[in-house]
């Protein structure tokens, strides 16, 4: 059934119409003194000390408009969905798969879940804690003997965006005496620069791909055995400086690692969720395992609040409906998250990835064009940097951006007055989004100089603009790992009510079988007659170009 034909999208419909002119930030604030306390909520661990407070009452939302949003949850039976996929039933519907990466982190073993492979989760945990407590208690040698000092991640999407992020956001945790690196691009310069780092006796290479035939993870993949080869010489040493991380033990062997150098996992993890599985083995590395266990833990314990909480206290739900709210009734087109931590620098882009390639689709689960609009374009960087940037449209120019903010109420870094600071800023901008700055004030402040009315008109701030505001106690890795698992389950509840299927990826394969047929044209082999003429004259313009 298509999301607009559940009674509640009528009725928001009609809320959005009467309502979308009167309600704003500034009346419903006036109007209800408790509106804090009544919109926002706090999510805490159950095994973990994850915590995150949520405040939403900075949204264009009234009682009815909630509880409408609430009923269209109830209506599109996103609850049945969701125990459907903690049960391990084939949700993913295109290509007839199981969605379980919430068993990757089921460390209480509350989740009841069956799947081949499942029960194979703990060995593989086992395997990387063995291997990543070799490499940092230095036990692992090079082929000449000495430890490992650098670590090259090779992946790309979600076997590379996962690592990178959380690698970064736990940096304090990080073993300062490896360097980590991260290859994605195909572009031959991510390897070459990576390289010029490395030394071939202490570099471990690890090759991440789920099913280890993307074009970029295996071409850069043979770049480094190229590179360590014309050292080492002899293939056995291989063993010794590259891992696999996949499904397809086929192609992993023939590629020339050995079975016992591969971490497992299965196809019912999603490339945008594997970070949970072996993907994670180079987060495991750089912060320990220990703290690896925390990041799955603290994911699992959303996992649990997402099962058990009522809707109205659900934080994936609660962001999940709002966003419809802007998306498909205020026509906002994107998203911004907005991390006031610099260890989250790539927060946004990973969700980018988790959101976009989950949501980003017009058909839905039964072969029909949506009319209405599903994933919006997510976006953002860390604060305060975004404000010498992009905040100016977001405070005055013509689009709707609903945004995120997440802050910290400790820093790992307390030096001086920053960490106030950055929370004043983390503070003031949703406010000066919400309730803006009106003409009467503007005048007043200008004094002398508010006869001239362009000027006045340029520093009024309509205001209206909403936000949630999302603070945690401080980055840990259970912390970490509850943000993440919070906005994969907000992207599972948005593509649920869109009746779409958020666990395939067909979008990207167009463009991939293309660059293979156009590759060796760039070699001057094959016509190029069954391409647009636009494409054909630019590859005979880089043809007569190249040297
Ligand atoms: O971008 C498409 C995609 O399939 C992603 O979903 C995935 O994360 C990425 O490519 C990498 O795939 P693999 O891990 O199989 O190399």
């Amino acid at each position: 059934m298509p999301a607009t034909a559940n009674p509640s999208w009528k009725k928001l419909q009609e809320l959005y119409e009467s309502n979308k002119d009167s309600l704003t930030l500034n009346s419903l604030f006036a109007q209800d003194p408790k509106r804090f306390e009544k919109l926002s909520t706090e999510f805490k661990g159950k095994y973990t000390d994850a915590n995150i407070f949520l405040d939403y009452s900075k949204n264009i939302v009234n009682d009815d408009i909630l509880k409408s949003l609430l009923s269209l949850v109830k209506e599109a039976n996103v609850e049945k969905l969701r125990d459907e996929m903690y049960a391990g039933e084939h949700i993913n519907t295109s290509e007839g798969r199981a969605v379980l990466h919430t068993a990757l982190r089921n460390v209480s073993g509350e989740l009841k879940q069956n799947e081949d492979g499942v029960q194979d989760v703990t060995a593989v945990l086992q395997h990387m804690k063995q291997f990543s407590d070799s490499i940092r208690d230095e036990s692992w040698k090079g082929y000449t003997g000495k430890p490992i000092k650098n670590v090259v991640n090779i992946g790309i999407g979600g076997s590379d965006l996962g690592p990178v992020m959380v690698t970064e956001a736990l940096k304090s945790y990080i073993k300062r005496d490896i360097n980590f690196h991260f290859v994605s691009n195909i572009d031959g310069t991510h390897m070459a620069e990576a390289l010029k780092a490395c030394d071939p006796e202490n570099t471990l290479f690890i090759v991440a791909s789920k099913t280890f035939t993307t074009q970029e993870t295996i071409t850069n993949a043979t770049t480094a055995r190229d590179w360590f080869l014309q050292s080492a010489k002899d293939k056995a040493h291989v063993a010794k400086h590259f891992v696999a991380l996949s499904t397809n033990t086929e192609a992993v062997t023939s590629f020339g690692i050995a079975q016992e150098n591969m971490f497992q996992f299965w196809d019912w993890v999603g490339g945008r969720y594997s970070l949970w599985s072996a993907i994670g083995l180079t987060i495991a590395i750089a912060v320990g395992y220990e703290n690896f266990h925390q990041l799955l833990a603290g994911a699992h314990d959303i996992d649990l609040h997402f099962k058990n909480a009522p809707l109205e206290e659900n934080l994936p739900v609660l962001l999940a409906v709002l966003g419809i709210w802007y998306n498909d009734f205020y026509g906002a087109q994107t998203h911004a998250i907005l991390p006031y931590d610099q260890y989250l620098h790539k927060f946004a882009d990973y969700f980018q990835q988790g959101d976009m390639e989950s949501n980003g689709k017009y058909i839905t689960k039964s072969g029909q064009h949506v009319d209405y609009q599903t994933g919006p374009i997510i976006w953002g960087q860390a604060g305060t940097n975004g404000q010498h940037a992009f905040y100016q449209l977001i405070h005055q120019g013509t689009k709707l951006i609903p945004c995120d903010f997440i802050f910290p109420v400790e820093t790992h870094n307390p030096i001086g007055e920053h960490h106030k600071i950055l929370l004043s800023n983390a503070l003031a901008q949703p406010e000066a989004l919400a309730f803006g700055k009106d003409e009467a004030t503007v005048k007043k402040e200008l004094g002398a100089q508010a006869s001239n009315e362009t000027l006045v008109k340029s520093k009024v701030f309509p205001g209206n603009k909403p936000t949630n505001s999302l603070v945690v106690q401080k980055i840990t890795p259970a912390t970490l790992g509850a943000l993440i698992a919070l906005y994969e389950h907000k992207i599972f509840v948005q593509g649920a009510v869109w009746e779409i299927n958020s666990f395939d990826q067909m979008g990207v394969e167009l463009g991939k079988v293309l660059a293979k047929s156009i590759l060796p044209k760039l070699s001057g082999n094959g016509s190029t007659d069954e391409l647009s003429s636009s494409t054909a004259g630019l590859i005979n313009y880089y043809l007569s170009h190249s040297k």
